[in-house]
């Protein structure tokens, strides 16, 4: 994975056919999609419940790309090596999720995978600000994390030019998960954020079967968004 701040699309395969991801993943990569964002749930931290690391490492056969791995479990350390092994290149873990994020992140960093670090959309960025060295991506929610088709929280767009700016010239991306669609992909694009996460926005309207609309929906949502960047 080479870093640019280019705007890249992931989309969430939360809003995919569970029962096709294989061809799902295969899908809106044929259609132009830069990562797949893979959404780990565990009944636990937020109230719904998706699939864990055996999953992840059956859909990685269908990925070329980046498998991005969004991990909304608590615990989460004792897990980070299995969803490693899955072959997921970002491990993202939420700052919420335990009492040692540096710990969590010493974790993630010890595997092949890239280190992601999440926000809840009522958490600050203080706490980011001693942790820059062991980050390679902060993922902004721009919804409360559970469930796909929610509605963007505005108030976030602020913490995403803050966090921005905190970052300056270091490596790390800045990702934004929860309600990016045509309409508000250009606010965080604009604010700094350069990996756009989008499920609903994404998969609407399209279908394995019938995977043009994928296609239309990146390429709407990267226009936006690259037209607004900075
Ligand atoms: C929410 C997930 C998101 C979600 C985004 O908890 O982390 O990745 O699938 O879905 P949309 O784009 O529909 O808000
Ligand atoms: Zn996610």
């Amino acid at each position: 994975m080479t870093f640019t701040r280019a705007i890249k699309i992931a989309p969430s395969i939360l809003s995919a056919d569970f029962a096709n991801f294989g061809a799902e993943c295969e899908a809106i990569e044929a259609q132009g999609c830069d990562w797949v964002h893979v959404d780990v749930m565990d009944g636990h931290f937020v109230p719904n419940i998706t699939f864990g690391p055996s999953t992840c490492a059956a859909i990685r056969k269908h990925i070329k790309g980046v498998m991005d791995v969004h991990l909304m479990i608590a615990p989460v350390d004792s897990y980070i090596d299995a969803f490693a092994a899955s072959g997921a290149d970002v491990i993202t873990a939420h700052l919420e999720a335990g009492p040692h994020i540096h710990r969590t992140l010493q974790a993630i960093r010890a595997t092949d995978a890239k280190a992601g670090l999440a926000l809840n959309p009522g958490t600050g960025i203080d706490a980011v600000a001693h942790l820059l060295d062991m980050v390679d991506l902060v993922c902004v929610m721009t919804v409360n994390p559970g469930f796909g088709g929610q509605k963007f929280i505005q108030s976030q767009v602020d913490k995403v030019r803050a966090l921005r700016a905190m970052i300056g010239d270091r490596p790390i991306h800045i990702e934004i998960d929860g309600g990016v669609t045509v309409e508000t992909a250009p606010l965080v694009a604009a604010a700094g954020a350069d990996v756009l996460v989008a499920g609903s926005a994404v998969f609407k309207g399209g279908s394995v079967a019938n995977p043009a609309p994928y296609g239309a929906n990146i390429r709407a949502i990267r226009a936006a968004a690259e037209a607004a960047q900075g």
